[in-house]
């Protein structure tokens, strides 16, 4: 059993072939990695680091971790949610390539925890998280383990904030680089990415036809306008929910519908959450729902609808495809997908490679970055160097063999000075 642990905690070892197959056919799509990954090899940047990584376990993932390792670092892996692993891929990093996972797609709360827990007996000098529950446990639990770390990386909208106010209550003990905050990341990955995974998620799991349909999409930040526009493109009637009076704004002047979400769960046929918030599908509002309505959540956590209060306001409930449930309520039917679960990761693959390829290569960088710089960093959050974020832009540019333009001196001069005007 210890070896087994050592080695990882998968579903299957013997669906690792399969998953190299496709670890390799989405490093196709990630050429920024690649190349960071080959002058990783030749430089060893990571040399004697040890790295505890919470991520969903997919493809792109395992592209990354490949990276971290070809610089030199011990990567161990767990997933950074309950039904985002890719079977095929965990058992791939754990016997193919020599990096220990802990997932299992479906596992129970209690696994998901205990995988974390695995990976941070592994002693990691660096976290790199999806959602900060392996920074939350090392503090919580593990804090014996905290001289060890010299820094972290955070991937995501919802881990940024919980990182926040772990900064403001004086709680964060290391640094950690909010890479979700690189404009190389949250507009590429959050927008095109969640927008398009999230209708394949749906898609997916029901084979529902999108045109025509009267969507609800419940926030418009940069994930919710991906979800609106996506949907837009295959026909939809979208009308979007937000609390925030500008972003609400910005959906208008989008062409999108605005209005109260009591008012828009009334007429809606499909309505996915993207807030990062809790109970935004509140009872009130699964009561409300008309028959046949599909409810679903691309945000991080599973608690943007009220699933406790379906289930005890719920006649009957039935699975009626793999990731679709049905409830009745008050004589009318409620479907809800993948358990509230994070749409695009559980129903579909996640975002597309070509999108994680900016977003891992900014991981990539920022660890780099943290082996270097850590002494002169205090335990904060902080955003991610400039130079990466521009740096991995412009090898972005060049991968896709597109040139642009700079600025000439007479331009740079120009943007110096206060004096000239009209
Ligand atoms: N988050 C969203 N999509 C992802 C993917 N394909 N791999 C890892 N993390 C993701």
């Amino acid at each position: 059993m210890q070896d087994v642990l050592a080695r990882g905690d998968v579903k299957d070892e013997v669906l690792a072939e399969g998953g190299k197959l496709r670890i390799e056919w989405a490093d196709t799509s990630m050429p920024v990695l690649s190349a960071i990954r080959e002058r990783f090899e030749r430089e060893r940047p990571l040399e004697g680091f040890t790295i505890g990584a919470c991520l969903h376990v997919t493809t792109e993932t395992a592209n990354l971790a490949r990276t971290l390792k070809a610089g030199g670092a011990d990567v161990y892996l767990c997933a950074s949610n309950p039904l985002s692993t890719q079977d095929d891929v965990a058992a791939a990093l754990s016997t193919e390539y020599d990096i220990p996972t802990y997932a299992i797609k479906g596992e129970d709360n209690a696994t998901y925890y205990r995988h974390i827990s695995a990976v941070l007996d592994h002693k990691p000098n660096i976290t790199m998280d999806d959602g900060c529950d392996l920074v939350s446990m090392l503090h919580k639990d593990r804090p014996d383990l905290l001289p060890n770390i010299i820094g972290g990386t955070e991937e995501t909208t919802t881990g940024v904030i919980r990182l926040r106010s772990m900064e403001l209550d004086k709680a964060l003990r290391y640094p950690v680089i909010a890479v979700n905050e690189a404009d190389t990341k949250h507009l590429f990955d959050n927008r095109y990415g969640t927008g398009q995974s999230t209708i394949d998620g749906l898609i997916r799991a029901t084979n529902v036809l999108v045109a025509g349909k009267r969507m609800v999409v419940a926030g418009y930040g940069w994930c919710g306008r991906g979800v609106a526009t996506r949907a837009r493109g295959l026909g939809a009637h979208v009308i979007v929910t937000e609390i925030d009076p500008t972003r609400a704004i910005e959906a208008v002047m989008d062409g999108f519908e605005v209005m109260p979400m009591l008012e828009a769960a009334r007429i809606a046929d499909i309505l996915i959450t993207v807030t990062g918030n809790v109970n935004v599908l509140d009872a009130e509002t699964l009561r409300s729902l008309k028959d046949g309505a599909i409810v679903a959540n691309s945000g991080h956590f599973n608690d943007e609808i009220d699933i406790a209060a379906l289930r005890s306001m719920s006649e009957t409930s039935r699975r009626v495809r793999e990731f679709v449930e049905e409830f009745v309520v008050d004589g009318k039917r409620v479907y809800l997908l993948a358990d509230g679960r994070l749409l695009n990761l559980s129903a579909a693959e996640g975002h597309p490679a070509a999108v994680m390829d900016m977003s891992f290569a900014d991981q990539s960088l920022c660890v780099e970055y943290l082996v270097q710089n850590h002494a002169k960093l205090e335990p904060q959050v902080y955003r991610v160097p400039e130079a990466i974020d521009k740096d991995v832009a412009r090898l972005k540019l060049a991968s896709m063999g597109l040139k642009i333009d700079s600025l000439t001196e007479q331009q740079k001069e120009y943007m110096r000075s206060w004096q000239s005007g009209t």
